[in-house]
């Protein structure tokens, strides 16, 4: 039995080819972090493999967290590969093309706010999180990605995931110029009380001062340009 079969090119990107297929009969993703030439091959191996490392961990450790993302199938790191599960649905990027009633895009960002505290909520950073890394499929979103995830307590990585976001919707989505004010609205409102996890060493930072800190770096970012 063919454990690998292979479809599709899905994405190729700087780092990374994305190819869909099935793992044992299920829809799936190979992932592959590709060897860059004008990189000196040990520190691109490293790289490659740390980048890879740090999405393998943060996805075990999100998945026993209960937190919706691609369950891991194989990995092979000596060759930089892995095997995850496909979610179904389109990209952020994708959807936000479509012509979208006001009443839809925002159910759409008032999701993505609940579902980025509670990512937090589990001592997380996404590290990149623009509109091609976040999928939707009817009304739930699921987030992908996690090459530059980091487990952290620091206010700054917290804060980081809003400005990426916002530079990426400023950039790409202008036709939802409301949209950082209603994921806001939305993580701000997320209960954390039922939801607050403990966890050893440190406390993850509330809503209001990653807010706080987000605004902080977009003063800060607009002073040095
Ligand atoms: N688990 C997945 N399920 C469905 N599509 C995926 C999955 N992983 C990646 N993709 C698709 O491939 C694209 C690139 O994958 P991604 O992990 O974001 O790689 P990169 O690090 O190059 O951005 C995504 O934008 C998405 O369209
Ligand atoms: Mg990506």
């Amino acid at each position: 039995m063919q454990v690998w079969i292979e479809g599709e090119k899905l994405h190729e990107g700087a780092e990374a080819i994305v190819k869909s297929g099935f793992w044992l009969g299920k829809p799936a993703i190979k992932k592959f972090r590709r060897p860059r030439k004008w990189r000196h091959p040990e520190l691109d191996s490293r790289l490659t493999k740390s980048r890879l490392t740090s999405e393998v961990r943060s996805l075990l450790k999100l998945q026993q967290l209960n937190f919706p993302c691609p369950s891991i199938f194989h990995l092979d790191l000596k060759n930089g590969i892995m095997f995850m599960e496909k979610i179904e649905g389109r990209t952020l990027v994708q959807i936000l093309k479509d012509e979208l009633s006001l009443e839809t895009s925002k159910e759409i960002f008032h999701e993505l706010g609940k579902i980025l505290r509670k990512l937090h909520l589990c001592g997380t950073t996404h590290g990149d999180l623009t509109t091609t890394n976040i999928i939707l499929n009817e009304n739930k979103i699921v987030l992908i990605d996690y090459g530059l995830s980091q487990s952290t307590f620091e206010v700054e990585s917290y804060g980081l995931d809003f400005h990426v976001l916002y530079e990426c919707l400023q950039a790409t989505h202008p036709d939802f110029p409301n949209a950082m004010e209603q994921i806001i609205e939305s993580y701000l409102n997320f209960k954390d009380s039922d939801n607050y996890m403990k966890f050893e060493g440190g406390t993850i930072p509330k809503a209001k001062e990653i807010i706080s800190r987000f605004e902080q770096i977009k003063s800060r970012v607009r002073y040095h340009d």
